[in-house]
């Protein structure tokens, strides 16, 4: 009879302990959907039947005229901003009420990806890491690996003449990835990536394992650092494993000795990173690995999937295509037969369709910041339901990007591609428009990726047409177990060599 009993009490407690944050919201009057036990509201994204984001921009659509919704991420609530005021507040205005993502990462445990400015605390060491890397990355800067990029890119359009002579398909984002990572390695660690040398290149095999891309394990790690980000102190999560981490700072140190041996000074990335560590304030080759790895997760990953959603909605778009394949050969003309890092920040349409893809494709998805001073708020515009909140300090904030760009109210058919729209800025709502963030923690590195995208795009479209492969489903289905924008089974498209 007893066990009966022991059983009872253990349902109850765990059900408690299941459910015990479910009255936070109602507490405090927030409006929100109702949560499952122990998985919340992202339930689905549990089971691997819908990402976060399509969950996300569910919740978001719901709840319209209301400026935040309180939802359950797991056990833990967090608060849902709508209202594009409310968003400027969050992550520009009052910025120090709410100065850290909303991730956690163990420096005893992580200490390389502990130190990079996305997860450091906004304190005195993340505004040094981050003014570090902002240096890295000012138009100057830029513009001196301008050549870097005309290089990987005229490799990339020989790479894809050789592949299609045998069959027009490829994936796009294997090849915008191999483009990306070409840039990144000479950018980043002064060698040859070599990455349309071969089928399976070894820089790629590191960089890919660095982002733990197949790994059964590290994809389960970062669906916990994405789910449940308190946990990841408690399992002990390591994002960077430390052979990795070695191989990051051996290529750094190569670098640097071979350049000291030989007198050599090329006033890159590489000789940003000595001079640091010869500076006045201490820098560590803990420190430089880390730095590093920024530019390695960013100018890699995020670029190459913001490039391929952009190549594929091209392929898409056929009369977007040819629109801007006539302005990218003007220009070409105009330059004397060539692309310069001006003229490229010239092409005003290659820019709109850029913002138009990066808006429709939302990679990131949302900002995830944690309150770190109490907030109160009350909206002020009318199209939001007036109701008041006091935010605690800790609460986990979501800024749902990818649902707000999906918005009819702010974006007119949304699912449409339509570049003329980004010809009215005015038009577009503040803070409904974020592909790099806003604010002090907006993206490092945004020139730069914006930069490579294009000239690798400007180059492709100048030798080949593209379209998509039969074969591509729509609408795309997204995999659900990774934190950024990913199709299933991938992009396919087709090149044709332009005569
Ligand atoms: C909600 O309010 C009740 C009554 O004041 C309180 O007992 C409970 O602890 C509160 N729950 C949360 C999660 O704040
Ligand atoms: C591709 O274009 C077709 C027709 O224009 C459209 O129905 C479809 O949604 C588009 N797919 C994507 C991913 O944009
Ligand atoms: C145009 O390019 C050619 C060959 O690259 C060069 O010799 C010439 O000086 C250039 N002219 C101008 C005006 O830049
Ligand atoms: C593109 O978006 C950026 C914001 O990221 C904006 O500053 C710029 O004016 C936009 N340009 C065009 C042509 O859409």
């Amino acid at each position: 009879m007893w066990w009966i009993i022991l059983i009872t009490l253990s349902l109850v407690l765990i059900h408690y302990l299941m459910t015990k944050n479910f009255d936070y919201w109602r507490n405090r009057s927030v409006p929100g959907p109702h949560p499952w036990p122990l998985v919340g509201n992202i339930g689905p994204s549990f089971i691997g039947r819908r990402s976060t984001g399509e969950i996300i921009k569910e919740i978001y659509r719901k709840y319209e005229g209301f400026p935040f919704v309180g939802i359950f991420r797991a056990t833990t609530p967090v608060l849902l901003v709508r209202d594009p005021d409310f968003v400027k507040k969050i992550i520009v205005r009052d910025f120090k009420h709410f100065q850290d993502n909303d991730v956690e990462v163990d420096k005893d445990v992580d200490p390389v990806y502990a130190g990079t400015p996305f997860i450091l605390k906004g304190g005195s060491e993340w505004k040094t890491a981050r003014s570090q890397l902002s240096a890295c990355f000012t138009p100057g800067k830029v513009q001196s690996m301008f050549p870097i990029m005309q290089k990987s890119s005229e490799r990339m359009v020989r790479y894809i003449g050789n592949e299609i002579s045998i069959s027009p398909q490829m994936e796009s984002w294997d090849l915008c990835g191999r483009y990306t990572l070409n840039n990144v390695a000479t950018c980043a660690f002064d060698i040859e990536g070599k990455c349309f040398d071969e089928p399976h290149p070894s820089f790629k095999q590191f960089a890919d394992e660095f982002l733990g891309y197949d790994h059964f394990w590290s994809t389960i790690k970062n669906s916990i650092l994405l789910l449940i980000p308190s946990s990841t102190n408690f399992f002990k999560i390591k994002i960077i494993q430390d052979q990795i981490a070695q191989k990051i700072l051996d290529y750094i140190t190569t670098a640097w000795k071979h350049r000291k041996e030989n007198g050599v000074v090329m006033n890159d990335f590489i000789d940003y990173l000595y001079t640091l560590k010869s500076g006045p304030i201490p820098f560590t080759d803990l420190d430089a690995t880390s730095r590093a790895s920024v530019f390695l997760e960013d100018g890699y990953d995020t670029s190459s999937r913001t490039m391929s959603f952009f190549l594929f909605e091209l392929a898409n778009n056929t009369i977007v295509q040819e629109t801007l394949r006539q302005e990218i050969m003007e220009s070409y003309r105009e330059n004397n037969n060539s692309f310069t890092y001006e003229s490229i920040l010239k092409m005003s349409y290659l820019e709109a369709c850029l913002n138009e893809s990066m808006r429709k494709n939302s990679i990131n998805g949302q900002l995830r910041r944690v309150c770190t001073e109490k907030y109160t708020y009350t909206p002020t515009n009318p199209e939001f339901a007036k109701i008041s909140i006091t935010v605690e300090p800790g609460t986990s904030i979501i800024v749902p990007v990818g649902a707000m760009q999906s918005d009819p109210n702010y974006f007119e058919s949304p699912d449409e591609f339509k570049p003329e729209r980004f010809f009215d800025m005015d038009k577009i709502p503040k803070y409904s428009f974020m592909p790099f963030g806003e604010g002090p923690r907006l993206c490092i590195g945004k020139s730069f990726g914006k930069m490579q995208i294009k000239v690798g795009i400007v180059h492709l479209l100048k030798n080949y047409r593209v379209t998509v492969n039969q074969k591509m489903q729509f609408p795309l289905k997204y995999n659900p177990w990774y934190g950024l924008l990913d199709v299933i089974g991938g992009m396919q498209i087709d090149l044709h060599k332009i005569e």
